[in-house]
């Protein structure tokens, strides 16, 4: 089949699924069918990308050749058994799931009924439907057997950077990496605002300053690689520094950030310690961070 004539479905119509398919619907692509478990997100989506409205995931599947099932990881493999059973045949349908963690077996209900499976998961963090212009810059896994793993990173090829090969990737890691740098980011970022505003910055300039912090230090990393962009007390050895900030934390009775400062120190200490780390008090920084 040609490309120009392949429709596309999507069962699921919230972050991943609106990114995902205003990319799709610009780069030309035929967003055919959406389903979605409310309705207001699903018809929202559906104006924007020209789709039809569906009110089953059976209908999703009679108007479309592919489909990315974007929903919960904890329903997919329900979603899967529903596609399963459905009436008309799956022949040459290939459904793909977006889990960063979930195996492709999950879909093995689809592949047992006829359908051809897939993963297809972007590594980027997609927050609204505006996240389609993020997908430009981005990696995404992608794991089926051929045909279908020509025919995924040809569509990756069309709306992101490249793809990682995931057939003999470990998945778990692989997606708490991307957690840690994106969803672990902004509860950084969440707390740096916070102890901001309690250091007595108004709440406007608390945001400003802690976004614009967060980009510097990104961009550093960007322009000099991670192990560069490494600053601060920790790098500098400043002790009496690291104390006072615990000691701080202890006393305003801030447990969690306590604990979350001591073990993203421990962690950047094990690369100052691999890189110039020979000039600075190690042993004393790490029983100090020591939980
Ligand atoms: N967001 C990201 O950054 C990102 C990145 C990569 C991969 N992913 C993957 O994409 C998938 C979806 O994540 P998301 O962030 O887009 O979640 P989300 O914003 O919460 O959207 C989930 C969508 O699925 C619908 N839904 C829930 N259960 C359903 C069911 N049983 N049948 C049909 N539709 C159902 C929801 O409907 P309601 O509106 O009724 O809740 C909603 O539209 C996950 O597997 C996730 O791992 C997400």
């Amino acid at each position: 089949m040609q490309y120009s004539q392949l429709r596309i479905g999507f069962i699921g119509a919230g972050k991943a699924a609106s990114a995902l398919a205003m990319a799709l619907y610009r780069s030309g692509w035929q967003v055919s069918a959406i389903y979605s478990r409310s309705w207001n997100r699903a018809v929202d989506l559906c104006k924007s990308v020209s789709a039809n409205l569906c009110l089953t995931t059976y209908d999703v599947l009679l108007r479309a050749d592919v489909v990315f099932i974007c929903i919960p990881d904890r329903f997919i493999q329900q979603v899967a058994y529903q596609l399963a059973r459905c009436p008309s045949s799956l022949e040459g349908k290939c459904i793909v799931h977006t889990s960063g963690t979930l195996d492709i077996d999950v879909l093995e209900p689809v592949r047992a009924s006829g359908g051809l499976i897939g993963i297809f998961h972007p590594y980027q963090t997609l927050a609204s439907r505006d996240s389609w212009k993020l997908l430009s810059k981005s990696f995404v896994g992608i794991d089926a057997p051929d045909p279908v793993f020509q025919l995924l990173s040809d569509i990756v090829r069309s709306i992101a950077l490249d793809f990682f090969d995931l057939r003999n990737v470990s998945r778990v890691p692989y997606h708490i990496s991307a957690v840690m740098a994106s969803n672990y980011l902004i509860a950084l970022l969440l707390e740096s605002r916070y102890l901001l505003e309690k250091a007595g910055i108004p709440q406007d300039q608390a945001y400003r300053a802690v976004i614009s912090l967060a980009v510097g230090a990104l961009q550093n990393a960007s322009e000099l690689g991670l192990e560069n962009a490494i600053t601060g007390p920790l790098s500098r050895g400043d002790i009496i520094t690291l104390h006072k900030h615990l000691q701080y934390l202890e006393n305003a009775e801030l447990y969690k950030a306590l604990t979350a400062y001591k073990s993203l120190g421990l962690l950047l200490l094990e690369h100052i310690k691999k890189g110039k780390g020979k000039h600075i008090p190690i042993d004393q920084l790490d029983s100090l961070l020591g939980l």
